[in-house]
């Protein structure tokens, strides 16, 4: 099977203004994702984790190295042929959820469909199907202030999957969550991950919340410092993370 995600000796380096000076924020990066994995991306401040999730996602572009995924080298995309992969391929859940205020939830839901001018229909039928997967059918019509951050979660989830992207990215998703929500959270994107088969790469510092992925990448100073598979109970999984980072060292943050 052809991986769905090939990352081949990524590197970033940022230059600040004049060039004064250099941080090499991503060190030869090379990484295999296969369709239907859910794996989490863990590492101390500073090294690399959200540099490594936005030049994945799109956002930011990387100095040197190849990203393919399904086929297709993203790294050297023109401006716009990214946006439109983007948005047709890829789905992304924040920390703060980034719905806007003044659309309903269920319009929340529908954006990415509209602004790519499926037809009303497919766009209906689509929102309908993604709220009664993830409960939230009795609030379509309201507002992102009228319900939990919970909920909101799970409307920004359903946005991420409208478009039926090969992959989603996640950066910190419990990040502003308590313990019960974030668990919540973490149920979500696991019935995402195994009921609608979606390919999900998550940063977290929070150990708790990797032990739901099937794999962990630790990244230290820009570079893979250790790989971690989960072979069965999430418990057992959430100690050998906890190992790992004791090992490795550093605040894991
Ligand atoms: N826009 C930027 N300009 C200059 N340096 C940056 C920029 N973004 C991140 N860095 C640096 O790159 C390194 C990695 O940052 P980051 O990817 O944000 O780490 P993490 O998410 O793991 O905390 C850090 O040394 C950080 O200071
Ligand atoms: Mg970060």
């Amino acid at each position: 099977m052809k991986d769905l995600i090939e990352i081949h000796n990524l590197t970033k380096v940022y230059r600040s203004f004049k060039g004064a000076r250099e941080v090499t924020a991503l060190d030869g990066i090379s990484l295999s994702v296969q369709k239907g994995e859910f794996i989490g991306v863990m590492g101390p401040s500073g090294s690399g984790k959200t540099t490594l999730l936005n030049i994945l996602s799109g956002v930011d572009t990387p100095t040197g190295g190849s990203i393919h995924i399904e086929g297709r080298n993203i790294a050297e995309m023109k401006k716009d042929e990214l946006a439109l992969f983007r948005r047709k391929r890829t789905g992304y859940i924040f920390q703060d959820f980034n719905l806007l205020d003044s659309l309903t939830l269920k319009e929340n839901i529908a954006l990415p469909l509209i602004l790519d001018r499926k037809p009303p229909g497919q766009i209906e039928q689509r929102v309908e199907e993604l709220m009664q997967f993830f409960g939230i059918a009795e609030l379509a019509d309201k507002f992102q202030y009228h319900v939990s951050g919970g909920q909101r979660q799970r409307v920004a989830a359903a946005r991420a999957l409208a478009p039926d992207p090969a992959v989603c990215f996640a950066d910190e998703p419990t990040g502003n969550l308590d313990s019960k929500s974030s668990a919540g959270v973490m149920d979500m994107l696991t019935q995402m991950n195994e009921q609608k088969d979606c390919t999900i790469l998550m940063v977290t510092h929070d150990a708790f919340a990797a032990s739901y992925c099937k794999r962990i990448i630790f990244i230290q100073d820009g570079q893979i410092a250790a790989q971690i598979q989960r072979a069965g109970d999430r418990k057992v999984f959430f100690d050998k993370i906890l190992e790992v980072q004791s090992v490795l060292g550093g605040d894991s943050r």
